[in-house]
This record gives C-alpha cells, sequence and structure tokens, in this order.
C-alpha cells in the first residue's frame, strides 16, 4: 500500500451549505488513508470527511458513507454518489448496527472508521427538524426515523426518568422542578412547538438551573439533554466503541470524534478498556481473568481545532479527536 496521504484541497474547502467538516486534515492522519484502503464514514452528514477520505485513498479507496438521517443519505447521493461510482456507497443506517450493515454488505471489516459525533449545521438550521430553540418547529429532534420524537417522548414519559435525563444529559440543577414544569405544560396543551419548550425553559429558569447559565441560553442544554435522549445518542456511541474490534480490521484505526464530555468520556473509556481490558486486582502479581487487549491508544490527549479553524468555524471549538489502533 502507498504511504498515508494528506487532503488533497485546503481543508476549509470541505464545507458545504448542509455543514462544515472539523478537524479534515487530523482526521486523514489519524485514520492512516492510503490508496486502496477500505473506510467507513458512520456519520456520512453533509459528505465532507467522505469526499475528503475519497480523494485521499486516489485512485483505488472505497468508502461506505452512513448515517441514520435519510436526508443527509440523499445530500451525499446527490453531491458524490456520481463522481465516484465505483469507490462510494451510501446507506441508511445507525453506526450502532455497524457490525451487522458491513457484515450484509460484505464489507466487513475496514481499514478505518470514522464517527463524527452530534448534529449536522443541517439539522440544526432546519427549524421543521425542531432541534433549535432558535426557530420555531414541532418538538421532533429526531436524527432519523429510528428515533421517537420528543412530542411522543414526553407523552410516556415519567418525571422522575425526565428529571434524570436533563440532571444527567444536560446537567440541570433543579432538574425535578423543570421536569414537574415540562410535563404539567404539555398535559396542559400548552407545549406543542420548540418555541413553546424555549419560552417556559426562559420562564423557569433562574441563574442556579446550571453553573454556566451566565455564558448559554438557557434551553440548550434542556434542548441538549432531550435529543440525546429521544435518540438515544450515548447508547449507539457506546456500541460503536465495543464493536471497534469486529468492524475495523487489525492494523486499521478507529478515528471517533466528540463534542460534549458525556461522549468524549464514552470515547476515552471505551479506548482505555479496548487496550486494557484486564480487570484484576492490582495487587494480583498476573493476570487472571484472560481478558485479551485488542489494540492501542493512539493519542493520550484529544486533538483539538487550531485557533485559526475554531474561529472560522466556532463549532469546532468544542471538537475532541480520539483515535484507537486495532492490533
Ligand atoms: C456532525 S454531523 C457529521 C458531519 C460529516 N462528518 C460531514 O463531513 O458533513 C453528524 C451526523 O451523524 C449522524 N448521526 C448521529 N448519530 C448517528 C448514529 N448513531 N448513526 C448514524 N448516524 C448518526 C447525524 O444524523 C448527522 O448527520
Amino acid at each position: 500500500m502507498a504511504a498515508n496521504k494528506s487532503t488533497r484541497q485546503p481543508a476549509d474547502s470541505y464545507a458545504t451549505a448542509y455543514h462544515a467538516p472539523v478537524l479534515v486534515e487530523e482526521v486523514i492522519k489519524w485514520l492512516g488513508v492510503t490508496d486502496g484502503g477500505v473506510y467507513l464514514d458512520g456519520t456520512a452528514g453533509g459528505g465532507g470527511h467522505t469526499q475528503a477520505i475519497l480523494e485521499a485513498s486516489e485512485p483505488g479507496g472505497r468508502v461506505l458513507a452512513m448515517d441514520r438521517d435519510p436526508r443527509a443519505v440523499e445530500e451525499v447521493r446527490n453531491r458524490l454518489q456520481d463522481q465516484y461510482p465505483e469507490r462510494l456507497v451510501v446507506v441508511e443506517a445507525n453506526y450502532g448496527d455497524a457490525p451487522r450493515v458491513l457484515e450484509e454488505l460484505g464489507w466487513a471489516p475496514v481499514d478505518g472508521w470514522l464517527i463524527d459525533a452530534g448534529v449536522s449545521s443541517h439539522q440544526l438550521d432546519e427549524a421543521q427538524r425542531g432541534f433549535s430553540f432558535q426557530s420555531e418547529g414541532p418538538l421532533d429532534m429526531r436524527m432519523g426515523p429510528d428515533a421517537m420524537p420528543v412530542s411522543q417522548y414526553l407523552d410516556q414519559v415519567e418525571q422522575e426518568e425526565l428529571a434524570e435525563v436533563l440532571k444527567e444529559f444536560g446537567e440541570i440543577r433543579g432538574s425535578w422542578g423543570m421536569a414537574k414544569a415540562i410535563l404539567e405544560a404539555r398535559e396542559d396543551g400548552a407545549l406543542e412547538t420548540t418555541k413553546d419548550l424555549s419560552d417556559l425553559i426562559v420562564r423557569r429558569s433562574p441563574p442556579r438551573h446550571h453553573p454556566k447559565a451566565k455564558s448559554i441560553h438557557p434551553a440548550t442544554l434542556v434542548f441538549q439533554a432531550l435529543r440525546i435522549a429521544v435518540n438515544r445518542e450515548l447508547t449507539h456511541l457506546k456500541e460503536a466503541v465495543a464493536a471497534i474490534p469486529e468492524v475495523v480490521e487489525g492494523g486499521g484505526r478507529a478515528v471517533f470524534i466528540s463534542f460534549h464530555s458525556l461522549e468524549d468520556r464514552i470515547i476515552k473509556h471505551g479506548f482505555r478498556h479496548l487496550a486494557d481490558p484486564c480487570r484484576c486486582p492490582p495487587d494480583l502479581p498476573r493476570c487472571g481473568c484472560g481478558a485479551v487487549s485488542k489494540g492501542e491508544v493512539l493519542i493520550r490527549k484529544p486533538v483539538t481545532a487550531s485557533d485559526e479553524e475554531a474561529q472560522k468555524n466556532p463549532r469546532a471549538r468544542s471538537a475532541k479527536l480520539r483515535a484507537f489502533q486495532v492490533s
């Protein structure tokens, strides 16, 4: 195989109106993209990373681009499929199901697996998707049809569970009271749109609801918590980390990018556990549990965006990239 490549164009040229990908050069570098390699982009979005990988693996590399959002699948097909008829396959699927999907398509195992977690700019920008508290839309927030709309979730969730979701996924202080207010408003028919929810949060949000309340809009974290819950984002991320040894070929790499601490913790601990799964007491002279390392954590501290990239693309400010090499 040829040596690792770099991006063919300047990194910011992969941005489209749909989404501006983060850490593009770093993704190509840490995936170790080579001519002829086979790659899974588990979060295709607008196809920016997909395109960079296709270019960096020319002329023989192939990419399976996957997204649970049919709109993303349509976008990547429309934009890139004609350009790469032989080297690109685009599928609608959840990356938590990657082992099954790859097996069915005959693509397993791959040389590199990228996950660029979270939401795309398109999902946030489209009011009808219900992700944003800045525009009025339905209480939806589904990344794809495999998730449950927020409206339905609020109709069936118990107050105790909602309070736990707000506390755990949004670090909302006073989560019990917030959960009660949300469910009461829903029952009264006063909670139908993202604006209703945002207004309710603002009305009920003294600064004590969150330590960062002065610097961010009070609705940010409630929306984040509900989005994570209905899309079961952390569950799928855990499934993906655990599936790395099955999905990625020996010597191949997984590069996962996160945008908040809950995701990063799962990736960091998950990678560490794959590298060193032994759970024997530390005073035991030799491992007795028989757990076998699945590979190596390639970077101790996550890679973050340069000041220049963070300035051009504010979303890149919270991006953290970690890489794992399967043995
Ligand atoms: C940050 S965007 C990816 C942007 C993409 N890297 C690009 O260059 O445009 C995240 C994408 O991942 C998708 N996604 C999130 N969770 C997913 C999951 N569990 N399975 C498949 N796709 C997922 C979202 O629908 C969204 O399109």
